[in-house]
């Protein structure tokens, strides 16, 4: 039996596991847990022995293959988690026992890796790891979609709002003076802690109140694409900006309702433009406003349960699911 196709409930004595995919596919199918191999530290890198790591949309997608055009597996899976430095050279021995968000480098589930220590995020003492390793892919858009697109007075409508990046997009937009937020949702078990949130809350089914709501919307921003985006599209007034940044769907939008009013918004873009310094700032802004946040409750894998965590991530969207690394 080779590592790539071992039963992964055989392996719990495997040395520091990690979870990589060889070529895309279903995540289910093209996962599997391998030992990662180790060696000396090089010169210009730190190593961090993970805690946890959250399963996204985000990683997920590239797992299936949507992004064959900048990714080439054989890849470990995972883009953000929270962990401890073990190792270090130089002057980022300062680092060693420290929490970081080992950032923009390899995948995070695994139990060990190593990162670029000027991308490496230290961690606030005060912040659950919980929090810490859910820190930045959804935290880092909301707020950079904010900033790029002012809801100051505007009427805010978001599609897809009980995944967590609008959940943040909701609250910070309020906190931001938004006149109104507006939530569309496909299941009926978010709207409770929306409402509390004080966002007002729609069915996806409710057409003639989404119609309604996109005609007022002044800001637009869409997680899923495909046939609700060219619904809304079609109803909004043609001074709202609609903000594309996910296909929730699996559908793109009609190019026939792509206008001046459609923006797109892509992390990857967004950090490509942050210098180092820049990085490490947009995170003090983050850990101020993660404070004072509601993010939906988690769910605590292991590492060798990584296929129920998956289930679990497809069945139960209210809980994330999030891989205990070490
Ligand atoms: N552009 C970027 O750089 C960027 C960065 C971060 C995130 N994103 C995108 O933002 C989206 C949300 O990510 P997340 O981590 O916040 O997700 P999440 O917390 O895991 O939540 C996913 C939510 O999506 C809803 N959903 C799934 N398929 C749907 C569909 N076809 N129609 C309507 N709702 C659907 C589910 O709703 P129910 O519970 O109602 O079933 C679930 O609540 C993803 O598309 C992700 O790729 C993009």
């Amino acid at each position: 039996m080779t590592a790539a196709n071992a039963r992964p409930d055989l392996m719990t004595d495997m040395p520091d596991p990690a979870l990589r995919y060889h070529r895309f596919g279903s995540p289910l199918e093209v996962l599997h847990l391998e030992p990662q191999p180790d060696g000396p530290l090089p010169q210009e890198q730190m190593r961090v022995r993970m805690s946890c790591a959250p399963i996204n949309p985000s990683d997920l997608i590239p797992i299936a293959g949507a992004y064959r055009h900048r990714v080439m597996p054989p890849l470990v899976a995972g883009h953000e988690g929270v962990g401890m430095v073990t190792q270090a050279h130089g002057a980022w021995r300062a680092l060693k026992g420290r929490r970081v968000l080992p950032l923009r480098g390899p995948g995070t589930w695994q139990q060990s890796l190593d990162c670029d220590p000027r991308l490496a995020v230290p961690v606030p003492d005060d912040i659950p790891d919980h929090v810490a390793a859910r820190a930045w892919i959804n935290p880092m858009t909301a707020m950079a979609m904010l900033r790029r697109w002012p809801v100051e007075g505007c009427h805010v409508l978001l599609t897809a709002a009980g995944s967590n990046c609008a959940r943040l997009l909701a609250q910070w937009a309020l906190c931001c003076g938004a006149r109104s937020v507006t939530g569309i949702c496909r299941s009926a078990h978010h709207r409770e802690a929306l409402t509390d949130m004080g966002v007002h809350v729609l069915d996806q089914e409710d057409h003639a109140a989404i119609d309604a709501a996109a005609g007022r919307a002044e800001r637009l921003f869409d997680a899923t694409g495909g046939r609700l985006a060219d619904r809304l599209l079609t109803h909004m007034a043609p001074e709202g900006i609609f903000v594309a940044y996910g296909l929730l769907s699996g559908a793109p939008i009609s190019p026939r309702n792509m206008n001046a009013r459609v923006r797109h918004f892509h992390l990857r873009d967004h950090i490509a433009g942050l210098n180092h310094l820049q990085w490490q700032e947009s995170f003090k802004t983050l850990w101020a406003l993660l404070r004072d946040i509601d993010m939906p409750a988690t769910r605590d894998f292991r590492l060798t349960d990584w296929r129920q965590a998956l289930i679990w991530h497809d069945s139960h969207p209210a809980v994330k699911p999030m891989l205990m690394l070490s």
